[in-house]
């Protein structure tokens, strides 16, 4: 299905210019999350499975036919794979909303590294010029600062539409806010994990004040906990699982939250995940849900008409847990974006090779 390339709404930003223009925040409150859509033998190791291009086109054709034009990607996605996928499958020509991440790593020190980067990304995606920029990470030595300067030359040079932050926390969406503001590049978004598993931290609740006051759309990711707050945790996810590790999480503490979630499902004759998705929206955050196949994707649509009540909100509210994933150390940042930066030349020689 191809869709308009401009819409309009009453209370959203119009943003870009020419025919290609798009409205902020999307109509809908869903995005389609592409973080294993990576098609290099190294996805295949990390997400056990590779989705084909003909579930992904299905999952593109009931999105659009639900509205959902949001899809959120990353060069750093399978080494730049997931981005090639959108292109290949032309999504921005069916006129969704196509959002990048640029990542700072320990070779880019300077603002024209956006500029070249994202280049790059709108080559992989088939797009002269990309609706949403993001930042991926504010790890970096360097200030965010330089990145939203390259952001700047990159609007300036009609390479995307709009500027978007990932993972900054209250103090640096301010200061990100002001430099775009003195640059003239609208920044529209700020893309944080928001779940039932972090919203109860300090830090959460001032960064999405911060977003707030600034105009900035909250964007979610990990909604449904990579799992952890979904229906069927077994054993073996709950030992697998890396946000579990990372956020110290153990499996006596999530159980009345995940009961509670399954006791409102079960009221609603609805899944848990689309409860957490309800959960988000309620908090006026646009969720994203890290899609793997067309089954997960048709629970999430379906779960566009599960809407929380007050209470239903506050009850989950107050048994969210706090951890944060603001607060981290200057040295345990460097190491993330060593491995970071590790992941993108493991990447880039996988890349190479197409998954079977
Ligand atoms: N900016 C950042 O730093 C950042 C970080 C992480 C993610 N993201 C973005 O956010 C997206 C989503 O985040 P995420 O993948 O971390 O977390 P998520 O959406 O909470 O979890 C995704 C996982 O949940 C399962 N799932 C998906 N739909 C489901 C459904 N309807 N019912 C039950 N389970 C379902 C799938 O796992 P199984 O297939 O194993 O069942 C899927 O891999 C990513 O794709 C990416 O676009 C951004």
């Amino acid at each position: 299905m191809v869709l308009p390339l401009v819409t309009f709404s009453d209370d959203g930003k119009l943003l870009g210019k020419g025919k290609r223009m798009f409205t902020w925040p999307p109509k809908v409150s869903l995005g389609l999350g592409t973080m294993h859509w990576g098609t290099t033998p190294l996805d295949k190791v990390i997400a056990g499975k590779i989705i084909t291009d003909e579930e992904i086109s299905l999952i593109q054709n009931r999105a659009a036919s639900a509205g959902v034009t949001f899809i959120d990607t990353a060069e750093g996605y399978g080494g730049g794979s997931s981005e090639r996928r959108l292109g290949r499958l032309r999504f921005s020509q069916s006129g969704f909303l196509i959002a990048t991440k640029f990542i700072p790593t320990y070779w880019r020190w300077t603002p024209q590294a956006v500029v070249r980067a994202i280049r790059a990304s709108n080559r992989r995606l088939g797009i002269e010029s990309c609706d949403l920029g993001f930042v991926h990470s504010p790890i970096h030595p360097r200030s965010p600062d330089v990145w939203i300067k390259g952001f700047a030359r990159a609007h300036e040079a009609k390479l995307i539409k709009a500027v978007g932050l990932s993972n900054f926390n209250a103090e640096q969406v301010r200061q990100a806010a002001q430099v775009a503001k003195e640059e003239g590049v609208p920044l529209v978004a700020n893309q944080i994990q928001f779940n039932l598993l972090v919203a109860a931290s300090t830090s959460l609740k001032e960064t999405v004040q911060a977003c707030h006051e600034n105009g900035l759309t909250v964007v979610g990711y990990s909604v449904l906990g990579q799992g952890l707050l979904t229906d069927g945790l077994t054993e073996r996810r709950w030992d697998k699982s890396v946000l579990a590790k990372r956020l110290k999480l153990s499996r006596e503490e999530l159980t009345p939250l995940r009961n509670t979630i399954l006791k409102i499902a079960q009221n609603r004759n609805c899944r848990m995940s689309q409860v957490c998705l309800a959960w988000a929206r309620a908090h006026h955050v646009v969720p994203l849900v890290g899609t793997r196949s067309l089954s997960q994707w048709e629970d999430s649509l379906d779960g566009l008409g599960v809407t929380l009540t007050q209470d239903e909100t506050q009850e989950l509210d107050s048994l969210a847990l706090g951890r944060s994933t603001f607060d981290r150390a200057r040295s345990q940042r460097l190491l993330i974006l060593g491995f970071l930066s590790l992941l993108m030349t493991a990447y880039k020689v996988s890349s190479v090779f197409r998954a079977r």
